[in-house]
């Protein structure tokens, strides 16, 4: 299969960003370990800290070749209407994750515009998160 992982906004800092929370591990290290526990897949990986570029390219992987999308949006999860369309308008399956549960946190993450949009969210396993949305892909 063909998965595309895309991180939104500060997530290039994994590693280094409120260890507490999102842990010690760079998303490039664990990447390579995704990478190499679906070695028979295509994984490929994202970043954007920008709005418009994550509509971009879910446009661009979810009319292209990829069988499904793995989103970890960050905060955008919590404002934005324009990606929940994005998925809504792509026909690759969409799948939310989050890296920490963002119900046991503030308030204003319990929101999220793009779940109704994905086709299952995954919240709250670290960056195992990833490779459970993975494992829902390839199960489907
Ligand atoms: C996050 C949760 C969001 O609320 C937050 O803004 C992030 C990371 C997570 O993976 O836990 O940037 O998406």
């Amino acid at each position: 299969m063909k998965i595309l992982i895309i991180n939104g906004p500060n997530l290039n800092l994994l590693g280094k960003r409120e260890e507490g929370i999102y842990g010690s591990v760079s998303f490039d290290d664990y990447f390579a370990i995704l990478q190499s526990k679906f070695s028979a897949d295509n994984i490929e990986y994202y970043q954007s800290n920008h709005e418009g570029d994550i509509i971009d390219m879910l446009h661009k992987a979810g009319f292209g070749d990829a069988d499904g999308i793995v989103l970890n949006a960050g905060a955008y999860t919590h404002t934005s209407i324009a990606i929940s369309d994005a998925i809504r308008a792509i026909k690759a399956p969409v799948i939310e994750v989050h890296i920490s549960n963002v119900s046991a946190r503030e308030e204003y993450r319990h929101k999220s515009y793009i779940a109704p949009s994905c086709i299952g969210t995954i919240t709250g396993f670290g960056l195992d998160s990833y490779r459970l949305a993975i494992e829902a892909l390839k199960a489907r």
